[in-house]
C-alpha cells in the first residue's frame, strides 16, 4: 500500500503540469487503495443471494437460541417462583409444553437455518474466490516478458494461491457475520430496553473505548499482514528456485548458506507474523476485557436495583442472559477486524497484479495474420532498449528475410541476437523503427494471431510433466495419434520414444527432466511440427548437444525447415554455412550480411569467428 502510494506519488511528480497533479495523483492513490474493496465486491456480488441466505440463516442461528433465557424466566417468575399461582398439575404440563416447544424450535428451525448459514457462505466464498483466481491467472497469462523476467515464478503462483486463500476469508466468515451481527446488536439492543433502561446504557459504556481501540489498531494489523504477505511470497519464490536448482547447490555444497538464508528469512517472516500477533492479541484482549468487565458491572447494578424493587430477580437473569448475546457480535465484529486487516491486504495485492497494464498488447483494431501474410519479415531501423538496462541492445537493426529462405544471425555473445526474435514473436515490442511481416507492421496483428504462424525452437527446450504424447500435443491440441507419430517421425525422435517403457505414453517428469538434452529437443521440434508455423525460428537450438545428438537434431531441422521462412541463430558455423544469408551482429548492430562465401572473403567479424572455431573445433589443445 505504501509503495502503491509511492509510486503514484512520483508519477506525479514526473508529471509536468505541476503541483496541482501531485495532489491529484495522492487522492487518486487514496482513493484506489479505498476502491479495492469496493471490486472485490464486484466480485461477490454474482453470489448476492447467498451471502442473503446465508445473513438470513444466521440471523435465525443466532437469534433462535434467545427463546431459551425468555422460557428461563418465565419458568423462574410464574411456574417455580413461591407466589406462582399455578396448580402442581398445571406446573407439569407447562413444563412438557415448554420442553416440546423448544425441541421442536431446534430441529425443525436450528438445524436446517443453521445448514444453510455455514453452507450457504462457504459456496459463495468459493465462488467468488474461483472467479477472482481465474480472472488473476487469465491477467497473468497476458503479462509481458518483463513482468515474468522480473520476477521469481513462485512469488507469481504465491499472489494465485496464497492471496486468494487470505482474500476467500473476508467472504466466507466476514461478509455474512457483519449482517447477522448488526442486526443481533440492534434486535438485543431493543429487548434489553425494553427490560431496563439504566442496565442498558451501562451495558453500552464499553463502545467508545471498543471503537477507540479498534480504529487504532486497524491500520498496524493491515500493515503487519501486508509484511507477511510479502515475506511469504519472497521466501517463495527462492525456495521455488533452490528447490528447482538443487543440483546447483549440492554441487557448489552451498547447503550451509542456503540454510542460513532460508532461516534469515523465515526468521523475519516470523518477526513480522510477530508483529501481527501482537497487535492481534492487543486487540482480542482489549475487547475481551471489555466485553468480560460489562456484565459483572451489570450484575452489580442490577442488584442495588432489585433491593430498591426496580427490577425482578427474573428479569435480572434474563438481561443478563442476553448480555452474552449482546457481547457476542460485538466479539466478533472485533476478530472481523483481523480478518478484514489480512484479507485486505491480500486484496490490495491482488488488484496491484490486475491493474498491471501488460506491456505488449493487442491494438484496438487489431487484425488477425494468416498463414498468407506470414511470408516475409522486415526489420526497419529497429532501435530496442530493455527496461532498465543502461544500453540499447538493438540499434539501427535494418534487414528483410524473403518467403522460404533461410538466414542464419551470428555473432558474439551479447550481441543481440535473441533479442531480435523475442521482437519478432513481440515478446517485446520495438523502441523505435518497425518490423513487418507480410508487409505490415506486427502491431497491427493480433498477438495470437501472429504468433500461431511462428514457431520457436530454443536452446533448452522446455517440456512439461506429462506424457511425451502431452507434450507433442502442446503443439496442436487436436492432432491424432497418427499426426503425433508422423511429427516424432519427422523429428528423429520416434525410436528413442518407442524404446521407453511406455512409449508416447511415458511420463517425462517437471520440465521434461527424465530425458537427455538431445532427446527433449526432438519432441520440441515435433512439437513445432504439429503447430506447423509459416515462420521458423531456432535460437541456439543444437548448442547445448554433443556431437552425436548434434547431428541427430540437426537432422530433424533441416526437414523442419523446407519451405518455411527461417531464422536460425546458432553458434557452430557448421549449421550456419549453407544459409542463404548470413547476418553478423556485434553489440547490437548488423555488421556483415552475405553469405558464407562472401563473408569468409571479406575477413571481417564472420571470418573472425569461423577462423577461431575452426582452430578449437579441430584441435582441442588450443583453448
Ligand atoms: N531481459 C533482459 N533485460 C535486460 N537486458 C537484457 C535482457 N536480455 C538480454 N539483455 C541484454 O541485451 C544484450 C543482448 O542480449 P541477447 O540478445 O540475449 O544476446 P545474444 O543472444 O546475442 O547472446 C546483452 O547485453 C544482454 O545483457
Ligand atoms: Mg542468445
Amino acid at each position: 500500500m505504501k509503495d502503491g502510494l509511492l509510486q503514484i506519488a512520483m508519477q506525479g511528480m514526473k508529471d509536468s503540469e505541476g503541483s496541482g497533479t501531485l495532489a491529484h495523483h495522492f487522492l487518486d492513490g487514496i482513493m484506489k487503495i479505498k476502491s479495492n474493496f469496493r471490486r472485490f465486491l464486484g466480485y461477490v456480488k454474482p453470489y448476492w443471494y447467498l451471502i442473503f441466505f446465508a445473513a438470513i440463516g444466521g440471523a435465525v442461528k443466532f437469534t433462535m437460541p434467545l427463546v431459551f433465557p425468555q422460557v428461563l424466566s418465565y419458568l423462574v417468575d410464574n411456574v417455580l417462583g413461591v407466589d406462582s399461582a399455578m396448580s402442581l398439575e398445571l406446573k407439569r404440563q407447562t413444563i412438557v409444553n415448554l420442553v416440546v416447544l423448544v425441541l421442536g424450535l431446534y430441529v425443525f428451525v436450528y438445524i436446517p437455518f443453521t445448514y444453510l448459514r455455514h453452507f450457504a457462505a462457504q459456496k459463495a466464498s468459493n465462488k467468488t474466490i474461483f472467479d477472482l483466481r481465474y480472472d488473476l491467472y487469465l491477467h497473468i497469462q497476458r503479462m509481458s516478458a518483463s513482468y515474468f523476467n522480473s520476477r521469481q515464478s513462485g512469488s507469481i503462483v504465491a499472489r494465485l494461491i496464497n492471496d486468494i486463500a487470505q482474500a476467500q476469508n473476508l467472504i466466507g466468515n466476514a461478509l455474512t457475520n457483519v449482517w447477522i451481527d448488526g442486526v443481533v446488536i440492534f434486535f438485543m439492543l431493543f429487548i434489553m430496553l425494553r427490560i431496563n433502561v439504566s442496565l442498558t446504557l451501562i451495558s453500552l459504556t464499553i463502545f467508545p473505548p471498543y471503537i477507540f481501540i479498534t480504529r487504532k489498531l486497524k491500520r498496524r494489523m493491515r500493515e503487519a499482514s501486508r509484511k507477511v504477505q510479502d515475506g511469504t511470497e519472497a521466501m517463495q519464490g527462492n525456495l521455488q528456485e533452490k528447490v528447482s536448482g538443487y543440483n546447483v547447490v549440492q554441487s557448489f555444497t552451498r547447503e550451509p548458506e542456503e540454510q542460513q538464508s532460508f532461516q534469515d528469512e523465515a526468521r523475519a517472516l516470523l518477526h513480522d507474523s510477530l508483529t501481527g500477533a501482537k497487535w492481534n492479541s492487543v486487540n482480542a484482549t482489549a475487547v475481551g476485557f471489555l466485553t468480560g468487565i460489562a456484565p459483572v458491572l451489570v450484575v452489580f447494578a442490577a442488584s442495588y436495583l432489585i433491593l430498591d424493587s426496580k427490577l425482578t430477580l427474573g428479569q435480572m437473569i434474563l438481561f443478563y442472559s442476553y448480555l452474552g448475546s449482546f457481547y457476542l457480535p460485538v466479539n466478533r465484529f472485533s476478530e472481523l477486524t483481523q480478518v478484514l486487516s489480512t484479507s485486505m491486504a491480500a486484496i490490495d495485492r491482488i488488484f496491484e497484479v490486475l491493474d498491471i497494464v501488460p506491456e505488449v498488447q493487442d491494438a484496438p483494431e487489431a487484425e488477425v495474420c494468416t498463414k498468407a501474410d506470414a511470408r516475409d519479415i522486415e526489420f526497419r531501423a529497429v532501435d530496442f532498449r530493455y527496461f532498465n538496462a543502461s544500453r540499447p541492445a538493438l540499434h539501427q537493426v535494418d534487414f528483410t528475410i524473403k518467403e522460404g529462405e533461410t538466414v542464419a544471425i551470428v555473432g558474439p555473445s551479447g550481441s543481440g541476437k535473441t533479442t531480435i526474435i523475442n521482437l519478432i514473436a513481440r515478446f517485446y515490442d520495438v523502441s523505435s523503427g518497425a518490423i513487418l511481416i507480410g508487409g505490415r507492421d506486427i502491431r497491427r496483428y493480433t498477438l495470437r494471431s501472429l504468433r500461431q504462424n511462428i514457431g520457436m525452437v530454443f536452446q533448452e527446450s522446455l517440456l512439461f510433466c506429462g506424457t511425451i504424447k502431452d507434450n507433442i500435443r502442446f503443439g496442436d491440441t487436436s492432432a491424432s495419434d497418427r499426426e503425433v507419430r508422423e511429427a516424432a517421425d519427422s523429428a528423429n525422435a520416434t525410436r528413442f520414444i518407442l524404446e521407453q517403457e511406455q512409449g508416447f505414453d511415458t511420463i517425462i517428469g517437471e520440465r521434461g527432466t527424465r530425458l537427455s538434452g538431445g532427446q527433449r529437443q526432438r519432441i520440441a521440434i515435433a512439437r513445432v511440427y504439429l503447430k506447423n508455423p509459416r515462420i521458423l525460428i531456432l535460437d541456439e537450438a543444437t548448442s547445448a548437444l554433443d556431437s552425436e545428438s548434434e547431428t541427430q537434431v540437426q537432422e530433424a531441422l533441416e526437414l523442419l525447415m523446407a519451405g518455411r521462412t527461417t531464422i536460425v541463430i546458432a553458434h557452430r558455423l557448421s549449421t550456419v554455412m549453407h544459409a542463404d544469408r548470413i547476418i553478423a551482429m556485434d553489440d547490437g548492430r548488423i555488421v556483415e550480411v552475405g553469405t558464407h562465401g562472401e563473408l569468409l572473403s571479406k575477413r571481417g567479424l564472420y571470418w573472425h569467428l569461423h577462423t577461431t572455431q575452426y582452430r578449437t573445433e579441430n584441435n582441442p589443445a588450443v583453448h
